[in-house]
């Protein structure tokens, strides 16, 4: 079926300047929103960005059904408009809403909404470098019940926010081993909104203790990385670029997936295994250097600064040579189109 978005365009507000303004905080002008009931989706629509009212008794209020995505649109080098890879996103999208018993939604109307949301409010999409239109595609459960039961109401709404940089500087990280982000055959695979709520408090702790963000270890053992707060974890150690293996428990990243491949082209020896704390903490006893970031779309890529296990900090090397940096830049080619898009993974208005 063919879905026709009506459009209520308003163009009012200037856009400000909202490079000091914390990641998030300002929406653009406009929002798409659809209504999901009796097993169809509904006047799906783009409307000036408005509050939503929901009944105290909506079911994502209280038993968890919120699936989200981050995406990111930018102005290229040409002046047009590009969606990076917005096709890996709806397929994670919809591996997510199956995981959280959620309807999905068809392609084209994902895409269509997109593509007309970001065309009407392209003047928010900061042109400088880092920035970008960080765009938010999320499904909550609206059905008002309280039995715990799957809602047979949904509402699928973007909404858009000029971004720059998520972390002004590397992050000092802690190895965690008390608290777990996701089991194996949990939620960790899915973009479902308890996943970050559950992080608060042990993200919090850490914070008090004077790091920035926390590197999850498996809930097993408690011995092998997993993901660096809500992002995927990359390591490059004696000329290879480790990363942990997609599981249930650890989000299948679009930006961890984009710059393995652009690492392999390169040659470079890429390795998705296990890799345990113990065998970070040999590596920086034996003196080694250990280059260690997180990948993710509204970090991009975080340099990460040092690594506390068990109490002891390890530095991490976070100079300009470091090869995270450089594959930042082939990433950021291919979307600004000063390099070849050999994956077809712009998607250009
Ligand atoms: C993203 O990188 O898009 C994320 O989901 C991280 C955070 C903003 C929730």
């Amino acid at each position: 079926m063919e879905h026709t978005i009506s459009i209520n365009a308003q163009k009012e507000r200037k856009v400000t300047d909202t490079k000091s303004v914390p990641f998030g905080k300002i929406p653009t002008e406009h929002m798409f929103i659809a209504e999901y009931r009796d097993g169809a989706w509904h006047e799906p629509q783009i409307v000036p960005f408005r509050d939503i009212t929901l009944s105290p008794m909506a079911l994502c209020l209280h038993y968890g059904q919120t699936v989200f995505e981050g995406m990111k649109a930018f102005v290229m080098e040409d002046g047009k408009i590009n969606i990076f890879r917005i096709h890996k996103h709806y397929d994670r999208f919809m591996k997510s809403l199956t995981r959280m018993c959620m309807p999905h939604i068809p392609r084209d109307l994902f895409v269509k909404a997109l593509h007309q949301l970001v065309a009407l409010d392209a003047d928010w999409i900061p042109k400088e470098e880092h920035g970008s239109l960080y765009i938010r595609p999320f499904m909550i459960a609206t059905e008002n019940r309280i039995g715990v039961k799957i809602s047979e109401e949904y509402l699928f709404m973007v909404v858009c926010s000029p971004a720059f940089q998520y972390y002004s500087k590397p992050l000092k990280v802690k190895v965690e081993t008390t608290y777990v982000r996701s089991a194996e055959g949990g939620t960790g695979a899915a973009k479902c909104g308890g996943n970050y709520g559950g992080a608060f408090y042990p993200t919090q702790q850490a914070q008090q203790e004077g790091y920035d963000q926390i590197l999850w270890t498996d809930a097993k053992n408690h011995e092998f990385i997993e993901e660096s707060g809500t992002m995927n974890a990359l390591f490059y150690i004696d000329n290879v670029l480790v990363t942990p293996p997609l599981s249930s428990s650890i989000l299948d990243g679009v930006t961890r997936d984009s710059l393995i491949t652009l690492a392999r082209e390169k040659g470079i020896i890429v390795e998705e295994r296990a890799i345990s704390y113990k065998e970070l903490e040999r590596a920086f006893k034996e003196g080694k250097k250990v280059i260690a970031f997180g990948a993710g779309t509204a970090a991009v890529i975080a340099p990460i600064e040092s690594i506390c296990i068990n109490g002891t900090a390890y530095n991490c090397y976070i100079e300009k040579d470091a090869i995270m940096y450089e594959l930042q830049n082939d990433l950021l080619n291919i979307r600004k189109g000063t390099t070849e898009d050999k994956h077809k993974w712009n998607f250009i208005l």
